[in-house]
């Protein structure tokens, strides 16, 4: 396995491009099921994530063609199976995400459950009562979902709570479904709007996303078209964060800073100096050290969960006291323990971390667990006196494109060792 080995200490400087978003990117790859013609999908970031997900659809027979600058040609018409094995959902849970375009384009679909994972139990029941509601027969049995329905009917959804990828999940169910379904407590993420946007592209008729209604009437068929996915805001909250946390100042471009305010209103608490072009972010965080701040996570506009734990980090070095709420997931804390191993002087008392800053992390050899929190160590690992080993960083490469390269264009002193 795959480690990074972080020498910390230097103030990071410079421009660094921001890459495709994730999460959005899975989505719209699952709704070229949908279509009757090829989609050519652009902006998707190089991640291990994707390479799942078109093994994922290369498995049930879709054609798919790359081209170098990672444009990818998806034509569903050659699929064979409507099936998601355990062994790619188990690595990805977003696989659950070809339920819906599956169900609702042919009839049926055969996705394995996903099981809890390290940041909780994460279930997907909301998502298959709203598709059970739209009259399709769900069965769960020896771990899979087997799903079939000769043809989805548009009703009104009330979701429980706001799920993003079960609102992405029933959004796209809706499109080919005779009538109107109405999304009400819907995920409003921006990664649901470039979603609704794509779909609307390939002659879906989504209206609301980005509000917490969303309606669609269903059409007969979807067709061919280009969309290239919007940037991605957690990879941009996370440079931004690299640069506060270690005192430097950089600029991240091709970003959409609107859909980073949250982030943004809590770098400036901190006493970061922000500034904001069209496509681009900076900070400066050279003149002063950062302030700890207080953070609630919550379903956007709020705070999102997916920078809780690189924001912990920062807390840890900056001064003062600070908290942090979880209230999304259950258990995302894991970083906290590895941070501690850094010397960082944070407490978990319930849902909440409370940071007490220190003045040097010392570096150690550390473990991701999940996704955000091994960039949470990596962002420890910038600022760490001597050489911090992070270990397990195929959690990285799921969500960060080319993370080492671009924080050493950035000046970081940071390498990939083959484990
Ligand atoms: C998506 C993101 C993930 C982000 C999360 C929250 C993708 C591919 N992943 O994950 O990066 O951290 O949103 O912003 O977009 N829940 C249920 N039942 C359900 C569905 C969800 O109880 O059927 C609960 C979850 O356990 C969690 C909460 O709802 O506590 C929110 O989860 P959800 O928004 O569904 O997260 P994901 O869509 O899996």
């Amino acid at each position: 396995m795959d480690k990074l080995i972080i020498t910390g200490g230097v103030p990071l400087a410079g421009e660094v491009r921001i890459s495709g978003a994730k999460n959005a990117a899975l989505p719209i790859l699952a709704s070229t099921l949908l279509a009757d013609e090829p989609i050519t999908v652009g902006n998707i970031p190089h991640l291990h994530d994707i390479t799942t997900t078109m093994e994922l659809l290369g498995r049930m027979g879709v054609g798919l063609v790359v081209d170098e600058r990672m444009n990818i040609t998806v034509d569903p018409s050659p699929i064979t199976d409507f099936y998601a094995p355990y062994e790619l959902v188990k690595t990805m849970r977003a696989s659950i995400l070809v339920l819906g375009p599956l169900l609702t384009r042919f009839g049926r679909a055969s996705v394995s459950l996903p099981g809890g994972c390290a940041i909780g139990s994460r279930p997907v029941n909301l998502h298959l009562a709203g598709l059970e509601k739209m009259g399709a027969e769900v069965a769960v049995e020896n771990g899979f979902i087997h799903a079939t329905a000769k043809k989805l009917k548009g009703t009104r959804l009330v979701m429980d709570l706001t799920t993003v990828t079960g609102t992405e999940n029933l959004m796209m169910a809706a499109t080919l479904a005779d009538g109107s379904t109405i999304i009400e407590n819907a995920a409003r993420e921006p990664e649901v709007v470039d979603l609704a946007h794509c779909l609307n592209a390939m002659g879906a008729d989504v209206n609301g996303a980005g509000t917490d209604t969303i309606t669609v009437h269903g059409v007969e068929r979807l067709s061919g078209t280009h969309y290239n996915v919007l940037p991605d805001r957690i990879e941009s909250g996370t440079y931004l964060v690299a640069a506060a946390i270690t005192g430097g100042k950089v600029r991240i471009k091709d970003t959409n800073p609107d859909m980073l305010e949250a982030i943004l209103e809590k770098l400036d608490e901190a006493g970061v100096d922000v500034g904001v072009g069209p496509n681009w972010v900076s900070v400066d965080a050279s003149i002063r050290r950062p302030r700890a701040v207080n953070i609630r996570t919550a379903p956007y506009p709020a705070f999102p969960t997916d920078m809780q734990a690189q924001f912990t980090a920062l807390n840890v070095v900056s001064e003062g006291t600070g908290t942090i709420s979880e209230t999304v997931f259950e258990n995302r804390f894991m970083h906290v323990h590895e941070l501690r191993r850094m010397g960082a002087d944070v407490q978990l008392e319930g849902n909440t971390a409370v940071t007490r800053g220190v003045n040097n992390l010392t570096a150690a050899p550390v473990m991701a667990t999940d996704l955000r929190a091994s960039a949470s160590l990596v962002l420890a690992g910038l600022v760490a006196e001597g050489d911090s080993v992070v270990d397990r960083i195929y959690h990285i490469d799921r969500g960060y494109e080319c993370i080492e390269e671009k924080l050493a264009q950035l000046g970081a002193r940071i390498r990939r060792v083959p484990g």
